[in-house]
């Protein structure tokens, strides 16, 4: 509407003067026109000046100047035509805001010559601040240096900006009608291409960015892991249940049922379905039985156990509740050699802080075969971070309920240049293994460790917090290196 109105216009006639003026008179909104006019003038369609108007009230002192005029003038015109007056006589004569205002505006003006008499130095003035007064209570223009002495003194003051142009005119490009520019290399477009504009090109713009998906640096790190796993001949173990009874968390492991993992201050326990519905019977017999009274050369705990405990579902705590699924599914069988890994979700309920979270992600190892040794565990495990470039390892004795004996695994990191501690260890007991129906002379070495800590050693990252949950920073992840290697170079 605006743009087929201005382009018209300016066909029969040379100039818009006014934007304002030709929005009302063609009944269009004024803004609009405003928007035409850039946009045509960015195409050279049109040319343009920007106009821009402020208005002013009068101030109740401008008012009083409009009215009656401006002290000044007053001051003037109490001066005699000839001779002098002296200031005592003026100041008596005269209002007193009047004599104030007027003894510094009339000198100023070079109205009057002031000492201790005062005399008119020209013959006749123009209240000129009146006139400007009315004029602007008419709503007229005013040039700037004077709207500046005016807003100066507090006679006026602003109540609007208003823009718009001025002296719109033809442009080089000036044709009645836009035309449409011609993106595409189309193969109508060629064939026409006579008839057609087209649309320069900008080899300077920035393509658009190419958007593709990101692994996130724990899955990176999995991916290194697993990897290493296969590499070594080990078989992924099935852990997709995140929900599991206390008894493959912890009594199959000989976890004692009063040991404070078990608190609900440490566990999640579920409250629908609360307890779990089946168990292999016969062998949670034989595991209730090792527990009270012990058995395959153990004392057991001496005390009672309870079945409800541990039917009680929880979120696994660790993923060695898999691996006990898993060797007793393997004691089923006749005996083969086994080694196996998982590495999945854990749950700990845990005060969250900058390096810890209530879930977070295990990775573990369990090998079984007959005749196992200590030698054999740190062999492996020395075989399995070294490739991840940590050859420099120590190993200190540690408790677990499940493994005797038990080793935290340190390794010297050159970046922190400190011995870090990277994963926990042991051979289970045999009140674990042998309840399951193990052969009596299998051995089963196992390690766990957190896929978080590698992670934020290797992707330098020093709040798990920005690694997993809700505050992960996608940024981050969509940035970070494709990959890693080795643990020592990070
Ligand atoms: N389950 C232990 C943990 O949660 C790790 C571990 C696995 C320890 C296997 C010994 C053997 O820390």
């Amino acid at each position: 509407m605006a743009e087929e109105a201005i382009l018209g216009f300016l066909q029969n006639n040379d100039e818009i003067a006014h934007s304002g003026y030709f929005a009302a008179e063609h009944n269009l909104d004024h803004e609009e026109v405003k928007n035409v006019i850039k946009s045509l003038q960015a195409f050279r369609y049109i040319e343009a000046k920007v106009l821009k108007r402020e208005f002013f009230d009068l101030t109740d002192e401008g008012k009083k100047y409009a009215a009656e005029g401006s002290p000044e003038f007053h001051f003037f015109s109490a001066v005699p035509e000839e001779g002098t007056i002296s200031m005592d006589d003026l100041q008596r004569m005269l209002d007193p805001f009047v004599f104030d205002v007027g003894s510094k505006q009339a000198p100023k003006k070079k109205w009057v010559a002031m000492g201790q008499q005062v005399s008119r130095t020209v013959q006749h003035v123009e209240d000129k601040v009146k006139e400007m007064l009315l004029q602007i209570q008419q709503g007229l223009e005013l040039d700037q240096e004077t709207l500046k002495s005016l807003k100066y003194r507090k006679l006026i003051i602003l109540t609007e900006k208003w823009s718009g142009y001025s002296e719109v005119k033809k442009g080089p490009n000036y044709a009645p009608k836009r035309r449409s520019l011609a993106t595409d290399l189309t193969r109508e477009n060629l064939q026409n291409w006579q008839e057609l504009d087209f649309k320069e090109y900008n080899v300077n713009a920035k393509g658009q960015p190419v958007d593709s998906g990101h692994l996130h640096p724990l899955l990176k790190v999995r991916k290194q892991f697993k990897d290493i796993f296969c590499q070594m001949g080990f078989e992924e173990m099935p852990t997709n249940n995140f929900v599991e009874s206390s008894f493959w968390n912890f009594d199959a492991l000989f976890q004692p049922q009063q040991h404070p993992a078990r608190d609900s201050h440490d566990t999640f326990f579920l409250k629908a379905p609360s307890m779990t519905r089946e168990l292999p019977e016969d062998y949670v017999a034989r595991v209730k039985q090792v527990h009270e009274s012990g058995g395959y050369g153990s004392r057991g705990y001496n005390c009672e156990w309870k079945r409800e405990e541990a039917n009680k579902n929880l979120l696994r705590t660790h993923t060695t509740a898999v691996s006990s699924r898993m060797l007793y599914a393997l004691a089923k069988g006749p005996f083969t050699p086994k080694k196996y890994f998982s590495i999945d979700r854990v749950f700990r309920n845990e005060a969250v802080d900058k390096t810890h979270l209530a879930e977070f992600h295990q990775i573990e190892g369990v090998v079984c075969d007959r005749g196992l040794t200590l030698g054999d565990l740190i062999g492996v495990l020395q075989e399995f971070f070294s490739r991840l470039g940590m050859s420099n390892l120590r190993f200190k004795p540690a408790y677990n309920p499940y493994t005797e004996p038990s080793m935290e695994i340190f390794s010297y990191h050159a970046g922190l240049e400190k011995w870090v501690e990277i994963g926990n260890s042991g051979m289970f007991r045999p009140e674990m293994l042998q309840p399951m129906g193990l052969p009596e002379d299998v051995r089963v070495i196992a390690w766990g460790l957190s896929l978080e800590r590698p992670t934020m050693i290797l992707y330098k990252c020093d709040n798990i917090r920005e690694l997993f949950g809700h505050k992960v920073d996608l940024k981050k992840v969509k940035e970070n290196p494709i990959c890693r290697i080795g643990i020592e170079s990070a």
